[in-house]
């Protein structure tokens, strides 16, 4: 059963497993991040992540924002990003929420249900519409969107590549 937990030490070895499958594919996010570090000490990295909820030690230019982890029983199976509010740039790209599901797990409606279990969540943090924006051949997360309720505002191009920005009514 697919359910958006609070990231907890009781994921810590499927999320590095999930870690190592995205820094393979080459995702931004994570291409960053020292594993083995990570592995002796989860503790503090979940703390980075209750400070960035909580507006602590932000990094210039980036606002409050709430992760989720996506799991399926004790399996891992992606991150769910809501930022509280949106500034210039995630005006343009980023918006709202972001999502990343690992390789292994994709086309297999977690996606889809992840936007859609994030929503209530989104709403209780006061975000009455919704801005996701995706690169404009982003296919999977097009239709993540849109099976969501989204509603194409316009493309914009952002450092050579077309945005899709889309609203979501959550009121
Ligand atoms: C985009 C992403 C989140 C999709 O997750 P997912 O769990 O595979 O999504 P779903 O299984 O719910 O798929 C939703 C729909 O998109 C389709 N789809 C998913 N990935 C696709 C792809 N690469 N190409 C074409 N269609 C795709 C699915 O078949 C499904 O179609 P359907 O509704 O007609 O059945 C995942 O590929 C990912 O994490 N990509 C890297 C990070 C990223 O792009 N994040 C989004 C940033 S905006």
């Amino acid at each position: 059963m697919i359910e958006l937990v609070k990231p907890s030490e009781e994921y810590k070895e499927s999320f590095i497993e999930a870690m190592r499958e995205f820094q393979s594919e080459g995702q931004e996010r994570y291409m960053k991040l020292n594993l083995s570090e990570l592995e002796s000490d989860f503790e503090q990295f979940l703390g980075e992540i209750d400070d960035r909820e909580k507006g602590i030690n932000l990094l210039e230019g980036r606002v409050p924002s709430s992760e989720f982890w996506v799991v399926d029983g004790n399996e891992f199976i992606g991150g769910v990003y809501i930022r509280h509010k949106l500034n210039e740039t995630l005006l343009k790209k980023g918006g709202h929420i972001g999502y990343h599901m690992r390789p292994t797990k994709r086309k297999m409606g977690y996606g889809t249900q992840a936007l859609r279990l994030a929503l209530p969540i989104a709403k209780n943090l006061g975000i009455q519409r919704v801005l996701i924006t995706c690169d404009d051949d982003n296919l999977g997360s097009m239709k993540i969107i849109e099976k969501n309720g989204g509603i194409l505002e316009n493309k914009i191009e952002h450092e050579g590549k077309f945005k899709r920005r889309y609203w979501i009514d959550n009121k």
